[in-house]
């Protein structure tokens, strides 16, 4: 008897897991979504139903591609040249975005750069862009995005498990960058929960992108850190970002989760 309910319900639970998607009817507004993290995300969000928007600087042929394949899949998608230094841009890029498609529901900031030196080569500028695009960036992206939310909004941030672990030279502004996201994501938290709007942070380790390739200089080092000794793959902080986007999450906001392969316990 246990046994049939056993599988009965399973049979059920795979039912429902082939035809539900979690993000029917949902825009999502990607910044950097022409490679890499975002790009995985970009495509695994449009697989679960819902038309996408991403951003890019240079890689246009690879915003095309990643486009290309969404508009394939049955979602609708668009990619719209964003420099995230430029306030403007941002808010001209999200003003397009709703434009076309009539709403944001999901913002996922996930547009970074890092800028590796040591100590004394620093220069003003790089403390500077570094500020720009990867904090000033998701707050004003944040801001003008959250206008247009309704209850049921997300909106999710790409920081880095640096924020918890610095473990090597060379990544004070970097490290620096991505902390001060935590206390954005928890204040946001505060200013949209009113509103029925979480704000969340994913906190990747070592994933294997054009930015952290795992066959780069550093990758052993890395992989000898980690709990797990083996790069992460775009589609795994994916899936995180698809949970945060969708209905299920509702109770989580101003979080903070690490996924690293252990790199920083
Ligand atoms: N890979 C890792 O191991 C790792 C670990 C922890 C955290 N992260 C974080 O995850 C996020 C994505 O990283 P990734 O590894 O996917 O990086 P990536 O492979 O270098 O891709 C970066 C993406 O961001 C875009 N981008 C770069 N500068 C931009 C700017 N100024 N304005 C707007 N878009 C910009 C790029 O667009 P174009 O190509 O068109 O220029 C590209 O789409 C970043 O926030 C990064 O800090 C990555």
């Amino acid at each position: 008897m246990y046994r049939q309910m056993y599988y009965a319900t399973n049979s059920f639970a795979s039912n429902k897991k082939i035809t539900m998607k979690r993000l029917t009817n949902k825009v999502v507004f990607i910044t950097g979504g022409s490679r890499g993290i975002g790009a995985g995300i970009a495509k695994r969000m449009a697989a679960e139903g819902a038309d996408v928007v991403i951003t890019y600087v240079h890689a246009a042929d690879q915003a095309k591609q990643v486009v290309d394949e969404i508009k394939k899949s049955g979602q609708q998608a668009l990619a719209i040249a964003v420099d995230n230094a430029s306030p403007d841009a941002i808010h001209a890029a999200i003003e397009k975005a709703v434009a076309t498609f009539g709403r944001i529901d999901i913002l996922v900031n996930n547009a970074g750069i890092y800028v590796a030196k040591p100590l004394a080569e620093y220069t003003v500028a790089d403390f500077d862009t570094t500020m720009a695009v990867n904090v000033r960036a998701v707050f004003l992206a944040s801001q003008k995005a959250a206008q247009y939310m309704k209850e049921g909004g997300r909106i999710i941030t790409i920081g880095s498990n640096m924020a918890e672990r610095v473990a090597f030279p060379t990544g004070s502004l970097y490290a620096m960058s991505k902390t001060a996201l935590i206390g954005l994501t928890k204040g946001l938290a505060r200013d949209l929960g009113g509103k029925g709007i979480t704000v969340n942070m994913i906190q990747p380790g070592p994933v294997d992108t054009d930015m952290n390739p795992a066959d780069g200089a550093h990758a052993d080092i890395l992989r000898n850190a980690m709990a797990i000794p083996t790069y992460g793959k775009p589609e795994d902080i994916a899936e995180l970002a698809t949970y945060l986007a969708s209905e299920t999450s509702r109770f989580m906001t101003g979080a903070s989760l690490t996924i690293d392969g252990g790199f920083s316990i």
